[in-house]
């Protein structure tokens, strides 16, 4: 347990230095309201003033597709098109926090040695898995979805309305190596928010990957969470999500 979290806070640091970056492009967009009074002043000032608005599109511009397709080579070929796919594991026998906390833990070689231990002993793409068990140490797994840290997101609670993997992840189970297919924007999780219906489904039913609204068991009308008869009803108040 104490190697996956430090393998995890590594990777989370990662991401912290890659929002900071982006805190950075924001600020100095910020900026760029500033320039229009050069703009009377003179012809520096206007061109100051479109150089600065053209960063600020370009990065509003591309960001979202910077972000979707986005998927970094990882240490090890591990394959969610094999392991969850062919073989069928459920999600949640390596990403076995997801239901009950904010992050879905990434699992530790101890979790692949399970089966490693006795199947393709001898691989070589299996080398890393082997040292880092025999060594004790976490496996440096590339960070993939990323949210800034003023936004504060939480997997049980969509998981326990009954929001599935494949609705923000896609069909996890048919990647070689995973990708980033939704830009995970301020207006994807607000759109959701306003209109959630048709994205719930059984909290049952949250891994399985070829789920579609038109077979769901699930009415898409139903928004009260079975049982309890509490309405489902996501944040739409900034204070929401940026607490
Ligand atoms: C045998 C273990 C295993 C199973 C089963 C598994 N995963 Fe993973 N998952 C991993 C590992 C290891 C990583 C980190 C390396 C990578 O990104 O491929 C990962 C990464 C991910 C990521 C990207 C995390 C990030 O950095 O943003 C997502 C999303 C994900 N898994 C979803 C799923 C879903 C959905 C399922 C079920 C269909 C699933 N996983 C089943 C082991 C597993
Ligand atoms: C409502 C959308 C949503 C659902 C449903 C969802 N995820 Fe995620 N997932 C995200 C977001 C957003 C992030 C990035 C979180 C961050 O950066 O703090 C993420 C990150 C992850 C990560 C990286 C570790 C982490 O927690 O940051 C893994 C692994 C993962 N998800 C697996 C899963 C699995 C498995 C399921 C289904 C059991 C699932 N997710 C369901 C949106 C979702
Ligand atoms: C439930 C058992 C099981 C678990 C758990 C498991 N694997 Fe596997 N893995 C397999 C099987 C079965 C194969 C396919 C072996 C074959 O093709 O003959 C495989 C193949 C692989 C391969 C390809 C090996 C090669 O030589 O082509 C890699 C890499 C791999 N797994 C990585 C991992 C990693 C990393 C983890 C932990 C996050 C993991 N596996 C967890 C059963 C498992
Ligand atoms: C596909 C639909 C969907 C998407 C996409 C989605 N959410 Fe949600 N969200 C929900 C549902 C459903 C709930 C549960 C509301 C309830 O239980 O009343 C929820 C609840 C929440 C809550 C309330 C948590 C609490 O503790 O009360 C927060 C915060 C939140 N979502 C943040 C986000 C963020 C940030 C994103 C985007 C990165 C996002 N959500 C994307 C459907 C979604
Ligand atoms: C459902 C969740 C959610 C709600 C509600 C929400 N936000 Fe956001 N907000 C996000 C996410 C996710 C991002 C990060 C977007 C990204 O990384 O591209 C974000 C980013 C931002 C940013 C950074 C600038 C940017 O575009 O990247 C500002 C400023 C902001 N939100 C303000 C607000 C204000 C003001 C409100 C209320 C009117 C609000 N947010 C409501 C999820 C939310």
């Amino acid at each position: 347990m104490a190697q996956e979290q430090s393998g995890h806070s590594d990777s989370r640091e990662l991401g912290r230095q890659r929002s900071q970056s982006r805190f950075g492009r924001i600020a100095r967009h910020g900026l760029a309201s500033r320039p229009r009074i050069r703009l009377l002043v003179g012809l520096s000032g206007l061109l100051l003033f479109t150089l600065l608005c053209g960063g600020a599109l370009a990065y509003y511009g591309t960001d979202t597709n910077l972000a979707v397709g986005y998927s970094p080579i990882q240490p090890i070929e591990f394959s969610h098109k094999l392991h969850a796919g062919d073989l069928g594991l459920d999600c949640r026998f390596c990403h076995f926090t997801v239901e009950r906390s904010a992050f879905a833990a990434l699992p530790s070689s101890e979790v692949c040695m399970k089966c490693h231990s006795k199947v393709r002993t001898d691989s070589v793409k299996l080398l890393a898995v082997r040292a880092t068990f025999a060594e004790n140490r976490p496996i440096q797994w590339v960070r993939v979805h990323n949210l800034p840290d003023f936004v504060y997101f939480d997997h049980s609670v969509h998981l326990s309305a009954g929001v599935g993997c494949s609705t923000c992840h896609g069909r996890i189970d048919q990647m070689q190596r995973v990708e980033q297919v939704q830009s995970l924007s301020m207006g994807w999780c607000i759109d959701c928010h306003r209109n959630p219906a048709p994205s719930l489904r059984s909290p049952s039913e949250v891994t399985q990957m070829n789920w579609h609204p038109a077979t769901a068991l699930f009415p898409a009308a139903r928004v009260s969470r079975s049982g309890t008869g509490r309405t489902i009803d996501p944040p739409t108040h900034c204070s929401g999500c940026h607490r």
